[in-house]
């Protein structure tokens, strides 16, 4: 007899994942063709990384804390895998959720895919081609063996498409973080700030990325940067940071710059406040790079690569690559232009909302017409997936395959490379020759 109700489990466990799912876990509890399972894997633990958000977002009570905490990557993930695991055995879900580049996102989506349970990766396709980043594994990883791709913008989807995701696997379903920050908007405007933030500094900042705090020299040029910014800075600091700054013993000389301070981290709405009322953030966060451009705050990140190329595109966010001084320089600069009203001008949201509503109904149908797996393959018929996005000379449109030579990679580099332009073409079965998409 069929089910009547689908049943999605939901893996999560850091700041970012539990508002970033915001949307989805809402739209979920209000379908009633969806059981979903919270699972909660405790890789942030303080309150203010976690709990703090559940209760000022009033999201469902999770199901399961599984408490794992912090430790190496491995054995972070390890922990995590063998949790998840058995909390799937025991709930057998018709498919699994996961958001993102975390450790949790990674090892929900492995344990899953070794119990053969499909997954739909939220946030799958950003790229930020940086090999050194932890995330950027994750997403590679999680992106190779999901089932169902949620891809947040067109940029997002193109990677997976060149790739090789089939088509029908990708949905361009919007981007979560427009959600939250549209539907909290109204509640936003009714915070007040408490005695320890007093009132908004000109200048926001947020730092946490390995590859910006873990290592002593590269943190204390950071740091020597803020205290070249001409105004006030607020610095909600995550946990990771503060411990660094107490291990590198810099704590003396953070207290030491005088137009910076340094808080706690901070509740989601009276963050996305901070941010607001900023003249500029300095980041190396992702979510914040979003929020940023939807808000319109102009965003320096400190960082010389970006899985949301688009704001950069867009105008609103700038990279200052690894140079620290070129932080506090962009920021002086981007300040004066906020004085200035020819100067400022307002760029695009490059990103589009519903993708609750949206992730949770396109899952919801292919459940129904029991789409959650690609199609399988019989080779027994001949059949091989060629890739179908390829990057080919102008010329070589509307060539037979077989005449097209491969790489390594699987372009076809017929010609002069040098004048190839992108262009994707598609494999006619019917006509046997590649076709102009
Ligand atoms: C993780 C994600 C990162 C994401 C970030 C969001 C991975 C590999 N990284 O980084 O992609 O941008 O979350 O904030 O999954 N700690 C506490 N209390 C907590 C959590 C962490 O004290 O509640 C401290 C611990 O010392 C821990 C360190 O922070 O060792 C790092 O935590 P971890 O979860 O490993 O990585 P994040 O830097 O938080
Ligand atoms: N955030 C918050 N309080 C803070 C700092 C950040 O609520 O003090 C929110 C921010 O609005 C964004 C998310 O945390 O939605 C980003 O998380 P983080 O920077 O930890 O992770 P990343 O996005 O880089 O993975």
């Amino acid at each position: 007899m069929a089910k009547d109700q689908m049943k999605m489990c939901f893996i999560l466990g850091t700041r970012p994942e539990i508002i970033k799912f915001f949307s989805v876990m809402n739209a979920a509890v209000a379908n009633t063709e969806v059981n979903p399972v919270f699972i909660h894997t405790g890789q942030h633990y303080d309150y203010e990384m976690s709990q703090s958000f559940l209760e000022e977002l009033k999201l469902p009570k999770m199901d399961y804390f599984l408490n794992v905490q912090s430790g190496t990557h491995s054995n972070q993930t390890a922990n995590l895998l063998t949790t998840i695991e058995r909390t799937l055995l025991l709930e057998k879900p018709d498919v699994v959720l996961v958001l993102g580049d975390t450790n949790t996102t990674l090892a929900g989506a492995l344990s899953a895919a070794k119990l053969r349970i499909p997954i739909a990766h939220v946030e799958a396709g950003c790229r930020s081609f940086d090999y050194d980043m932890p995330e950027e594994i994750n997403r590679l990883a999680v992106d190779a063996i999901s089932s169902i791709y949620y891809a947040p913008s067109e940029v997002a989807a193109l990677n997976l498409l060149s790739e090789g995701k089939p088509k029908n696997r990708v949905f361009l379903a919007g981007n979560t973080i427009v959600d939250i920050v549209h539907e909290t908007q109204e509640i936003r405007s009714a915070i007040r700030f408490d005695s320890e933030i007093g009132e908004a500094a000109p200048v926001l900042v947020t730092l946490h990325r390995q590859e910006n705090v873990d290592d002593k020299t590269r943190l204390s040029e950071l740091l020597r940067a803020l205290s070249e910014i001409k105004e006030k800075v607020v610095f909600p600091i995550h946990p990771r940071t503060k411990k660094r700054i107490e291990e590198f013993k810099l704590t003396e000389f953070v207290d030491n710059i005088p137009n910076l301070r340094l808080v706690k981290p901070q509740k989601y709405l009276t963050f996305m406040k901070l941010l607001e009322k900023a003249k500029v953030v300095i980041t190396d966060s992702g979510g914040v790079q979003e929020e940023a451009i939807i808000v319109g705050t102009p965003c320096v990140t400190a960082r010389d690569t970006t899985e949301w190329p688009e704001t950069v595109w867009a105008g609103g966010n700038h990279l200052a690559g690894r140079s620290a001084p070129r932080i506090a320089e962009l920021c002086n600069q981007l300040l004066e232009d906020a004085e200035d009203p020819t100067q400022t001008t307002k760029w695009r949201n490059p990103f589009q909302g519903n993708a609750g509503p949206t992730i949770i109904q396109t899952l919801v149908t292919l459940w129904k017409d029991e789409e959650l797996w690609p199609q399988k393959l019989d080779m027994s018929q001949g059949k091989y997936p060629l890739p179908w996005l390829v990057e080919v000379d102008a010329d070589l449109e509307g060539e037979f395959l077989t005449n097209v030579e491969f790489d390594k990679e699987g372009r076809g580099v017929i010609g002069n490379k040098q004048q190839a332009v992108r262009r994707i073409i598609r494999w006619s079965k019917a006509e046997n020759r590649v076709r102009n998409h």
